[in-house]
């Protein structure tokens, strides 16, 4: 894949789970979910509060950072055979460099009324997957706050390794959390990547 590469952002699809692209018709839901302090108390780029217009903003950067390489979101839609049709649960990304374009750093948010059914795992996995096969990258990290030991189950997994922690490195809501890094190279990601060279 190059800058120049026109393909549109694919679909992907787990055993239960479809990541998509988001639209904006996604925006009410993202503002309810992500707009909720349960989800925005351990993610600190969440804007909170999430006011209107503010998820329409976010699903508008998307196609301009697909194209120019910067990131990629998916939007995570529960299975399709539920009798209430698709329903959105959560986001998950890939947020390319800013050191390398073939290093990137994974972030995702499940809707609180959702969580625990290991969509988290099974989305996560799937665009690590797509990051380290797909995209070509080297490796990929993630960081979560001290406390947030549902994210670092999720990420251990996943098979991402403990890499160190940022003492004091995040504030959130007027406190400061120590924040812990994990990563996974794809020469070390077996089915989840490329073999190594
Ligand atoms: C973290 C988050 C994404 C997890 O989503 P989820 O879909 O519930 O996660 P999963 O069900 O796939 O897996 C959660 C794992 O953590 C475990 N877990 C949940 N709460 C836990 C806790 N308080 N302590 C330890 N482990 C916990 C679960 O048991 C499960 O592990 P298991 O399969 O070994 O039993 C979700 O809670 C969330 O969106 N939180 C707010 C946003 C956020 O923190 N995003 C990540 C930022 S780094």
């Amino acid at each position: 894949m190059s800058m120049t590469d026109p393909l549109p952002q694919p679909t992907l699809h787990t055993e239960r789970l479809t990541l998509r692209p988001f639209v904006v018709e996604d925006a009410s839901a993202v503002q309810r979910l992500a707009g909720s302090k349960r989800v925005a108390a351990t993610v600190p780029v969440i804007p909170h509060p999430y006011l209107d217009g503010m998820a329409e903003g976010w699903i508008a950067t998307h196609a301009d950072a697909w194209r120019d390489r910067k990131s990629v979101s998916f939007a995570i839609e529960r299975p399709m055979n539920d009798a209430e049709g698709p329903v959105l649960v959560g986001a998950v990304s890939l947020l390319i460099g800013p050191y390398s374009r073939q290093t990137a750093e994974l972030g995702y948010w499940i809707g609180h009324p959702f969580w625990g059914n290991g969509y988290a795992t099974e989305a996560a996995r799937e665009v690590v997957r797509f990051g380290l096969q797909d995209m070509d990258l080297l490796r990929i990290h993630a960081s979560y706050m001290a406390g947030n030991d549902a994210s670092g189950r999720v990420l251990e997994k996943i098979g991402f390794r403990p890499e160190g922690m940022r003492p004091l490195h995040v504030e959130r809501f007027g406190k400061h959390h120590d924040l812990y890094v994990v990563g996974i190279l794809r020469a070390d990601a077996g089915d989840a990547g490329r073999a190594a060279p």
